[in-house]
């Protein structure tokens, strides 16, 4: 790999996208330029990300599983689409759908999900979104956080890059606890996207 050609990114999204603009603005800085947005898909007609990504002048488009016969199908076009762009890395910015086999072996160690949790607490099937702080402040949680990982087959699973933490207050809904890591991951996500870059896709380990 070219040491200062940019890695083009892929986003999926499924909502309001405010992590893919985090990466967006990151690209802009010094922070992550080592990479470059070049397609945002959303699996959703209604996402806010699919407006975010017009405003911000990112090619953006709707891949609605339901036009497809099945999810294999429908992460084929997925895979057309990325690679017609020669996207080297795919990140899942709220991404609620799971990915079937024929995406991950295309894009082995090649594909980076945000969790709102500290992994391998609170992942798995039905942890998404607001599902995850509810569960954690039922828990009695002093800290949570959040994760960036590598994607395997295995749901909220693959290797860690990075995680940080946030603290609970007793005080605390599932709203606030929501907004406080939200908060955290527009910073952790660039971090790891550039940290991955460097120390794995450009050293040739993945
Ligand atoms: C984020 O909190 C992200 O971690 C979470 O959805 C939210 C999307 O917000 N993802 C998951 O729960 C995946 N299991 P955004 O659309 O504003 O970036």
């Amino acid at each position: 790999m070219d040491m200062n050609s940019k890695v083009r990114l892929g986003i999926l999204v499924s909502g309001g996208g405010s992590n893919m603009q985090a990466i967006v603005n990151a690209c802009a800085t010094p922070h992550l330029d080592c990479a470059e947005v070049k397609l945002v898909v959303s699996n959703r007609s209604d996402a806010y990300a699919l407006d975010r990504a017009k405003e911000l002048g990112i090619e953006s488009m709707l891949i609605d599983p339901k036009q497809f016969p099945d999810r294999n199908a429908f992460y084929k076009k997925i895979i057309l689409e990325m690679e017609s762009r020669g996207i080297g890395l795919i990140c899942l910015a709220g991404f609620l759908l799971k990915l079937e086999p024929n995406i991950i072996q295309r894009f082995k160690g090649r594909i980076l999900n945000i969790h709102p949790a500290l992994l391998p607490k609170f992942g798995g099937k039905g942890m998404y979104g607001h599902f995850v702080h509810e569960t954690v402040i039922k828990a009695k949680e002093k800290e949570t956080g959040a994760t960036v990982h590598v994607v395997d087959e295995e749901f909220d699973h693959g290797p860690i890059i990075l995680q940080k933490k946030v603290p609970v207050f007793p005080e605390d809904d599932a709203g606030k606890v929501a907004a406080r890591v939200l908060q955290l991951e527009h910073k952790l996500f660039p971090e790891a996207i550039s940290l991955y870059i460097k120390e794995y896709l450009r050293k040739g380990k993945v």
